[in-house]
């Protein structure tokens, strides 16, 4: 069977501890698109680890881990990250392969970002600075570095220097140096011998197919969030990759039908890092203690995030975007002591607006949210493992969440650690 565990607000939902705990059954485990711009937490046995690029289930021995076809990857900070899960005896994984057709984030992809989020001023994105945003567009452009690219290095001089002779100008348009062939090519040299060695040798589409016709379990593992897409987030502020289940059919090399289950992640409150609208953010004493308890601060950057409600119109979008068929939610431990409040719909310019979709990204920041506030719990849940177990006013929360978004509820998340999950439903039935 074949899963996609995806984000359903702005990314940090959990998704990395939601794949990690249901990771027990699975033969594969797949990141699809994105790239260290995730930071995919798992805390296992009280250590933690952060997955940047390599999928979070990482630590099972029984499987194997993809990185997929429309992943941006930076040799540097890959081989950093498996050293580091190495180092911590983390790299438990049967076999790390990595698709062919991924492309490299080159240094030029790294510099030019950092200079035009500089010389946008006000109108920077806020992005991570992991070279996201220039790799998608060279590879738009068709002059990307694929990993398949490194099994070819004597094709390289001459299709460097034609990325050179575009990139360069630019960069120094911005200020910046420019970079030269020589160095380029040193740069592939260097990582080529490290990574050949892991790219698989066919596209990964064929294994996962194969995998999917005898039976096996395969969990593809989304980066970032719904309203982070490329396509369907709120543009511009927003990552380069199609971030939604429809993108996984494409990272992983598998048509839609093959798509068993699509379990959306949402925290039972809301966050939000870098620049763009948040109609559901909150300020003051209240946002600074939910972050504190939540720990909202960025995996990958550890920029304090925004924090904010659930936002009903938002999760609906989710939902039906997605074609969600499960609901995971989590760091509902993390509003004990707290009223809780979910926004039902919006007023924009006297209008009451019920659909996500009514809005445009400009309108969307002049929104003004209307909630509905609800009793809340003051119990501490991060020891429930089942639904009754919980407290009314949790119950009431989870239940409003799973209505307002139209999707089952699979399990409730109540803390970091692998295990603190109410398991509603088995993913793997
Ligand atoms: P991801 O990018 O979606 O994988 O999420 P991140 O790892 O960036 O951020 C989620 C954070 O919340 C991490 O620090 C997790 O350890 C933590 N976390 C996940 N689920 C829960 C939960 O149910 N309760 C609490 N308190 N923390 C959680
Ligand atoms: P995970 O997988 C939260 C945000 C950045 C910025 C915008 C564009 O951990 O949920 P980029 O570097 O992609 O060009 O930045 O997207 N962003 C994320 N926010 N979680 C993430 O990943 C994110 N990946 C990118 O903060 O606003
Ligand atoms: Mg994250």
């Amino acid at each position: 069977m074949i899963v996609v565990v995806i984000g359903s607000q702005w990314g940090d939902e959990g998704k990395g501890a939601v794949v990690d705990n249901w990771g027990k059954k699975a033969d594969y485990f797949v990141r699809v698109q994105g790239g260290a711009n995730a930071g995919h937490s798992v805390i296992v046995g009280g250590k933690k680890i952060v997955l940047h690029l390599v999928p979070s289930g990482v630590t099972y021995a029984q499987a194997d881990c993809l990185l997929g076809n429309d992943m941006v990857i930076d040799p540097k900070g890959l081989i950093k990250e498996i050293d580091d899960l190495s180092a911590a005896q983390a790299l438990n994984c049967k076999s790390l392969g990595i698709s062919p057709l991924a492309h490299l984030v080159m240094p030029y992809c790294l510099e030019l970002e950092k200079l035009r989020e500089q010389a946008r001023g006000n109108n920077a994105i806020g992005t991570t600075g992991r070279g996201i945003g220039p790799t998608y567009e060279m590879r738009a452009r068709r002059l990307g570095i694929r990993m398949e690219h490194l099994r070819h290095l004597d094709i390289m001089p001459d299709y460097v220097k034609t990325i050179l002779a575009e990139i360069n100008p630019e960069i120094r348009h911005w200020g910046g140096q420019g970079f030269t062939q020589k160095d380029m090519l040193g740069f592939l040299e260097q990582y080529a011998p490290y990574l050949v060695p892991m790219i698989v040798e066919y596209p990964i589409s064929v294994t996962i197919c194969a995998a999917n016709a005898k039976g096996e379990n395969v969990l593809i593992e989304g980066a970032q969030g719904l309203e982070l897409d490329i396509t369907h987030g709120t543009y511009p502020f927003v990552t380069s990759s199609s971030t939604i289940a429809g993108g996984a059919c494409s990272g992983a090399g598998i048509g839609p039908t093959m798509i068993k289950k699509v379990i959306g992640v949402t925290k039972a409150y809301c966050t939000r890092v870098g620049a763009g609208p948040f109609p559901t953010k909150i300020n003051g004493g209240l946002a600074a203690q939910i972050q504190k308890r939540g720990n909202e601060f960025g995996a990958t950057t550890g920029r304090p995030r925004d924090v904010g409600w659930v936002d009903a119109t938002q999760l609906a979008h989710a939902a039906r975007i997605n074609g969600l068929t499960g609901l995971v939610i989590t760091k509902g431990d993390v509003l004990q002591g707290i009223e809780p409040k979910i926004c039902t719909h919006y007023v924009y310019q006297g209008r009451k607006i019920t659909n996500f979709d009514e809005l445009d990204c400009c309108e969307l920041s002049k929104a003004e949210p209307i909630y509905e506030t609800l009793p809340g719990f003051s119990e501490d849940i991060s020891g429930c493992r089942k639904f009754e177990d919980l407290p009314k006013g949790a119950q009431e929360l989870f239940s409003k969440i799973q209505t307002y978004a139209g999707v089952p509820i699979l399990a409730i998340s109540v803390g970091p650690e692998r295990g603190q999950t109410i398991i509603m439903k088995d993913l793997w039935q």
